[in-house]
């Protein structure tokens, strides 16, 4: 914490840049900390100020924000959770939710790189490591120049994630890692990753256990990088091994538990991405708000028109429904209660949220939506993926029927 409050000192006395966002949300925001509201007000001015101004760039361009994420860490937020003793800034996971959301608002590919790195990467390290994995792994992980990633998904299963068919044999006191991952977020920068494999395909997500995976590893090739749809800025490659050797030691957690540390890693990973989504709805929001504002159309402002004053409305009720889910499973992880089908919640309403708003901002702006010399088109790119990383939609679905139907007794 005191890492944190440093840094947050300093970021506070520059900060300036509040937008119609401080408005709308003071209320909102009355239940929230002293110590939230100063992260939150901190994450919003290194935004407006660091972030923005380079976002479409990193988008253009497919540019991972280097010096912004070094700032990041310097802010204590890409290590967010962990604890100080490992170079963390000891918060806890509202607190990371506030923070993803503001970042994102600025740069959704900023947003990412640090969702995956804090709760897709550190956390499984944080959660189920031992104490000398915790040393080697996370300390020297959380100040934005080493990030780490998450290999789950394979070219022939994601959804089904316990189908999972890399396999990890062990030969002579190591691991012998073979297959390939696919769709790994930060890959082409990681340092490390956490990765999931089978020691034994006939026990199916029983056999799968969870690795610490060095980058670059001999027997490791990184396939191209992707050119996709939005968060451009960020990387998403495929992992090949081909007899990748890694030590005994870097088993994480017991053999066979890979499978459920892969679902609770996502659980929260899931806040994450609700968080992020939260922020490129917030950013569709205060751009489709002020250009309405300004813009005149039958001789009024569009804010005058009804029929852009229902889409306000209509954005609004989705963006701040979506918070609250957001914010109460984030809450319910640090009270230690059951989270998981708040969380699939919080990412559905979240995800559809984004592209509701992310669209119907494209729509008020006309035109001027449809063109890259506003940020609405990015917003809407960038807003897609969060209804399919870390779980699709229809994923979301069967993990919150399931949970109900168990919550009911039936
Ligand atoms: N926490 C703890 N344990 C869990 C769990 C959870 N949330 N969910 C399931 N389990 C346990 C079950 O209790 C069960 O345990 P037992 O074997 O002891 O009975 C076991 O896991 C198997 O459970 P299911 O039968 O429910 O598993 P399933 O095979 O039917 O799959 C699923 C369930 C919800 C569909 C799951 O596969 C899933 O979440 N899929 C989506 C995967 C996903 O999100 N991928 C995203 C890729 S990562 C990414 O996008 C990262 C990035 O780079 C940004």
């Amino acid at each position: 914490m005191a890492l944190f409050a440093r840094n947050l000192q300093k970021c506070l006395c520059k900060t300036t840049n509040t937008g119609i966002w401080s408005k709308s949300n003071i209320a909102s925001l009355a239940a929230l900390s002293e110590e939230h509201r100063m992260l939150q007000k901190t994450c919003r001015a290194f935004a407006d100020d660091e972030l923005k101004p380079m976002a479409a760039k990193t988008d253009r361009e497919h540019l991972y924000p280097t010096a912004a994420i070094e700032k990041m860490g310097d802010l204590g937020l890409m290590g967010i959770t962990v604890p100080e003793q490992y170079g963390g800034a000891g918060l806890d996971y509202l607190a990371y939710a506030i923070a993803m959301e503001e970042i994102s608002r600025g740069c959704a590919s900023a947003g990412v790189i640090m969702s995956a790195h804090n709760s897709l990467y550190l956390w499984p390290i944080m959660q189920f490591g031992s104490d000398a994995q915790k040393e080697k792994n996370v300390a020297g992980f959380t100040d934005g120049k080493k990030i780490g990633c998450f290999a789950l998904s394979e070219p022939g299963n994601g959804s089904d994630a316990g189908a999972a068919s890399t396999t990890a044999s062990e030969v002579g006191g190591q691991f012998n890692l073979n297959g390939s991952k696919s769709w790994i977020t930060n890959a082409f920068e990681a340092k490390a990753s956490v990765l999931f494999a089978t020691t034994s395909k006939d026990l199916k997500h029983k056999g799968i256990s969870a690795f610490i995976v060095p980058m670059p590893v001999e027997g490791l090739t990184l396939g191209k990088k992707e050119d996709k749809l939005g968060i451009r800025g960020s990387s998403t490659c495929m992992l090949m091994f081909e007899d990748a050797k890694i030590p005994k030691e870097n088993l994480l957690g017991k053999p066979g538990d890979g499978f459920k540390i892969a679902m609770m890693t996502l659980d929260g990973g899931r806040i994450g991405i609700a968080s992020q989504a939260l922020g490129i709805a917030q950013a569709s929001l205060e751009l489709a708000a002020e250009y309405a504002s300004k813009r005149l159309a039958f001789g009024k402002p569009l804010t005058r028109l009804q029929t852009i004053q229902n889409k306000l409305a209509d954005m609004s009720l989705a963006l701040e429904s979506a918070r609250l889910l957001t914010w109460r499973a984030a809450w319910l992880k640090d009270q230690h209660m059951p989270y998981v089908k708040e969380a699939a919640m919080a990412k559905l309403a979240a995800s559809e949220a984004a592209t509701l708003l992310s669209h119907q901002c494209i729509q008020i702006l006309g035109g001027m939506g449809y063109v890259s010399d506003m940020p609405a088109e990015r917003h809407y790119r960038d807003a897609r993926i969060t209804e399919i990383y870390e779980g699709t939609s229809e994923i979301q679905k069967l993990v919150i029927a399931g949970n109900l139907i168990k919550e009911m007794g039936l």
